[in-house]
């Protein structure tokens, strides 16, 4: 007898687009909030940063945002859905501040704005200095815990979207008895995260799997730019350490932090003159790997030594702690530091209200490609397009809801084989390969050679389906990594965070 629940709206992923989406949504609707691991893991809870927008209507500043996305992102951004995300950013804002968030703030109340690279204005909102997801995040949790419409499953793990004639009509959870539920719902909501965990190094958690990229792939939903990783520039160097790497915050640069390599010697200037060590990421992260390449390190130095003590253990609480733990002042130290994963530019296709290319499903944050990031992301744009986009599909989902009703499906008989495997070693070898051939820089070759190492991955796990978290995570890795192969093999330009050398 299967396990059968339904409701009126799923949304998987518990990250700022999954939440915001889930707070956002009719508090009529009966809403399913399914996480795969713990609500307090995840990326949004590790951004520091913090969230650009233009909060006070000023038509100048907009367009100056707006142009700022545009020149980060190779202006392979889609336009319209670019303005949607600038314009649309105060009154998301403000909808945060009347959720219960907590920007920091100025003694006259205003709030407290900085700069990161890209950016023409101090424009970055943030939380708890450097500390804004896990902030941002607190404070939702907090809200979303008094809504009794909204049902919370934690370590909980979709693993196959249920359609027929490309409609969305629930999906198939592995739940913590390592059970098969079926959830049946009006609308789906993807909010899945990023890739992290195909690269050996990334500035989020290992679960970052692509899990609803790879659900959504084998669905049949259309999935673009994936070419485009974001390497963050300034990810903490440690010695052979792997996974989760801790960020130093491009916000570091925006206070003056300066860049420089093995020899003391400040690069930026051979890189891009006018804008130094706040040029977007993708420019800064290939500056990075090219000195590394020429001084023969695997790491060049952040240097904010020329700032205060004071004004450091201040407005980088975590930062300062961080490196002090590992015997580094940053007041008088320079920082180690190395481009490491950071974000995924695309993923699953969308309108400019979160639809996707089958019916019912929508996506939103990173797991999504809204079009707005182009071929870079701009910084502090990815918190901005969680609320953004999380707002239009709620307004397309409250807009649609009084024809929602019970839904009828024969469901599949899928067959699981239920084995103990933990395919460690195609893990490790998707993160050695994706870290050593599909980089900041690519070739023709490599990326040829990775796609072949991976392909053989791929058929023999197609060949079984095994009923665990395990296995679904490895065949989504594998997935994402090779349509990002696959895409990266067709552009054969360099355009923002795709170098090709060859
Ligand atoms: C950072 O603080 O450097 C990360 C913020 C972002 O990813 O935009």
């Amino acid at each position: 007898m299967k396990e059968i629940k339904q409701f009126d709206v799923v949304i998987l992923g518990g990250g700022l687009a999954g939440i915001y989406a889930a707070l956002t949504l009719d508090s009529n609707l009966h809403i399913g909030l399914f996480i795969k691991d713990s609500i307090e893991r995840g990326s949004s809870n590790l951004a520091q940063g913090g969230i650009a927008a233009e909060v006070i209507w000023d038509e100048a500043k907009i367009e100056e945002h707006y142009e700022d996305t545009l020149r980060a992102g190779g202006y392979l951004n889609d336009k319209e859905a670019t303005r949607i995300l600038v314009e649309e950013a105060g009154k998301h804002i403000n909808q945060l501040l009347s959720l219960g968030v907590h920007f920091d703030k100025n003694s006259d109340g205003s709030l407290v704005t900085t700069l990161e690279g890209g950016h023409r204005s101090r424009r970055i909102l943030h939380a708890g200095g450097d500390d804004t997801g896990a902030h941002v995040m607190a404070d939702l949790r907090e809200t979303l815990s008094k809504r009794d419409n909204i049902d919370v499953f934690e370590n909980e793990m979709a693993i196959e979207i249920l359609h027929n004639q490309n409609k969305a009509l629930g999906v198939i959870v592995i739940n913590p008895d390592n059970e098969e539920v079926y959830i049946l719902a009006n609308r789906i909501i993807l909010a899945t995260g990023g890739i992290g965990g195909i690269y050996k190094k990334s500035t989020n958690e290992k679960i970052a799997c692509g899990d609803g990229i790879a659900m959504a792939y084998r669905a049949g939903v259309a999935i673009k730019n994936m070419e485009f990783v974001q390497f963050h520039p300034t990810g903490f160097y440690v010695e052979d350490q792997i996974g989760k790497t801790f960020l130093i915050s491009e916000a570091v640069r925006g206070e003056g932090g300066i860049l420089r390599n093995i020899e003391g010697y400040r690069f930026m200037e051979k890189y891009d003159v006018e804008r130094m060590e706040l040029a977007p990421r993708d420019v800064v992260s290939q500056a990075i790997h090219r000195e590394m390449f020429d001084t023969w390190s695997d790491h060049v130095y952040l240097d904010i030594t020329h700032q205060p003590k004071e004004f450091l253990m201040k407005r980088f609480p975590t930062i300062y702690k961080h490196c002090l733990e590992y015997g580094i002042d940053i007041s008088k130290d320079y920082i180690p530091v190395a481009p490491v994963e950071h974000f995924l530019c695309g993923g699953i296709d969308t309108d400019i209200y979160g639809k996707t290319s089958m019916q019912n499903l929508y996506a939103i944050g990173e797991c999504a490609n809204t079009g707005v990031h182009g071929a870079n992301r701009l910084a502090s744009n990815s918190l901005l397009e969680c609320i953004v986009f999380a707002g239009r599909v709620a307004e397309d989902i409250n807009k649609e809801k009084d024809t929602f009703g019970k839904i009828d499906v024969i469901l599949p008989d899928m067959v699981f084989t239920h084995k103990k495997f933990n395919f460690k070693d195609i893990r490790v070898e998707i993160r050695d390969v994706m870290s050593k051939y599909v980089f900041i820089v690519r070739t023709e070759e490599n990326l040829t050679l990775a796609k072949k190492l991976l392909t053989k991955h791929y058929n023999n796990l197609k060949k079984i389906r095994v009923f665990s978290r395990y296995y679904y995570e490895t065949i989504n890795m594998v997935t994402v990594a090779l349509l990002i192969i696959d895409q990266a093999l067709a552009r054969k330009d360099s355009i923002g965070c795709h170098f090709r050398l060859n």
